[in-house]
């Protein structure tokens, strides 16, 4: 069985690529939406939070884990299997799978991503390192108004500020897994922009690593730590053909 984690919803656009590419696995989902947003939340505390909820996952059987939060994705270079017997080849996360996906494009990359994510300079590290200079760009409370349902006004108006003024790139990667639900806006504020959704690449890479062990029975199971309509709302809009449990864990 496949683990899944988010703060909340945004991992949600990661299954989706996932159930193309893997559509007989078993998925089990943890939304950990009683603590999100994570990406305000300082490297200690998401440390913390990302081992209490992998260790959710683990302890109901998953073996392998796709991380579909780029916030924790710093925390992650903690020893993984040390602290809960996760192997590094039973880990996706969800900015190598990015960075190999566009190593060879002749465009000027931007990343947009979360305080969290862009103060950890993952990103940024982890282009250098195929010889690519990006910019790096953070959207303060985007992620938080997309988990909890904000108006399209407010959501468009986080990505207008975040945008003011810069504008000499050809290629946006979208650096936290809840902004591909505003696609559209991000669209409208940057229509001369390509926009980047890795969660394809993290897809593809999720079949490598872990076809065909994870052949099951196409069961998907949400956890969440808080009930939230949002996500059963969102869940249903993205799953409409599918069956899935939904469970709040106490
Ligand atoms: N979706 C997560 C990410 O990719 C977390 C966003 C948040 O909760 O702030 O970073």
């Amino acid at each position: 069985m496949i683990g899944m984690f988010d703060s909340g919803v945004g991992g949600l656009t990661v299954l989706r690529s996932i159930r193309q590419y893997l559509p007989s696995a078993d998925i089990l989902y943890f939304g950990d939406i009683k603590n999100a947003p994570y990406g305000s939340k300082s490297r200690e505390e998401l440390s913390v939070l990302l081992v209490a909820g992998l260790k959710v996952l683990h302890e109901r059987g998953a073996e392998k884990i796709v991380s579909a939060c780029n916030s924790v994705s710093a925390s992650l270079a903690i020893s993984l299997f040390d602290a809960l017997e996760i192997a590094p080849a039973h880990l996706i996360e969800m900015v190598g799978p990015t960075v190999a996906a566009l190593r060879d494009s002749p465009e000027r990359i931007a990343v947009c991503a979360t305080p969290a994510t862009i103060r950890s300079g993952i990103y940024a590290d982890a282009f250098r390192m195929v010889g690519k200079e990006i910019q790096n760009i953070a959207i303060e409370g985007l992620a938080g108004a997309i988990e909890f349902g904000a108006p399209e006004a407010e959501i468009k108006k986080h990505i207008e500020g975040a945008f003011t003024g810069k504008s000499d790139f050809d290629l946006l990667v979208l650096g936290c897994t809840h902004y591909p639900l505003a696609i559209e806006a991000f669209g409208t504020v940057l229509p001369d922009v390509k926009i980047f959704d890795p969660a394809e690449a993290v897809a593809i890479r999720a079949r490598r690593q872990f076809w065909p062990q994870e052949v099951g029975d196409a069961r998907t199971h949400f956890l969440i730590s808080k009930e939230s309509q949002r996500f059963r709302d969102l869940t249903s809009s993205l799953f409409p053909n599918q069956k899935y449990t939904v469970e709040v864990l106490e």
